[in-house]
C-alpha cells in the first residue's frame, strides 16, 4: 500500500464530531515502516489532536524518530496542509528537504516539503547558549 493508500485509509477512522472534518495522515519511518494517524477531537474543543500528531506518536511508539516522507489527506477543495503547530512537530523529525504529499480526496495532490512549509524554523541551535 503506498503512503497516500495509508493515509486515504486511516481518515476513515478520524473521529471528528464537532467539525465532521475527517484527515488522515501517513508518515514513512527511516526503517521503511509507515507509521498512520487520523484527527481526534474532544468536546473540549482545544484537546483535540490532529491527524498529523497521531501518525508522530504511533512513529514514535514504535521507536522510531526519523521521518522520510509525509502524506496528508482531506475532504479539502485544496490538498489540506498542516496546522503551524504540526509543522512545527513534523520538523523535529523531519529533514527540511523532506518531502511531503498533500491531497484531496477526489484526486488532487500537491507536493511540497517540510522546509518549504515552516521557513524560519525555530531549532536546537538557537538555544547554543542556553
Ligand atoms: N486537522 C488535521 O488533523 N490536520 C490538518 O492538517 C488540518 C486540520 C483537523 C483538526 C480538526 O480536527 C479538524 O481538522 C478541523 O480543524
Amino acid at each position: 500500500m503506498s503512503l497516500l493508500e495509508s493515509a486515504r485509509a486511516v481518515r476513515e477512522n478520524a473521529y471528528v464530531p464537532y467539525s465532521r472534518f475527517k484527515v488522515g495522515a501517513a508518515i514513512r519511518g527511516a526503517s521503511g515502516a509507515v507509521h498512520v494517524g487520523c484527527n481526534v477531537e474532544n468536546v473540549a474543543y482545544p484537546e483535540g489532536t490532529c491527524a498529523e500528531a497521531g501518525a508522530i506518536a504511533a512513529m514514535v511508539a514504535a521507536g522510531e524518530t526519523v521521518i522520510t516522507e509525509v502524506c496528508v489527506i482531506a475532504d479539502s477543495p485544496v490538498p489540506v496542509t498542516p496546522c503551524g503547530g504540526c509543522r512545527q512537530k513534523l520538523a523535529e523529525f523531519a529533514a527540511a528537504d523532506v518531502p511531503v504529499t498533500l491531497a484531496t480526496t477526489d484526486g488532487l495532490t500537491r507536493r511540497t516539503t517540510v522546509g518549504e512549509m515552516l521557513p524560519g524554523a525555530f531549532d536546537q541551535a538557537q538555544m547554543d547558549r542556553a
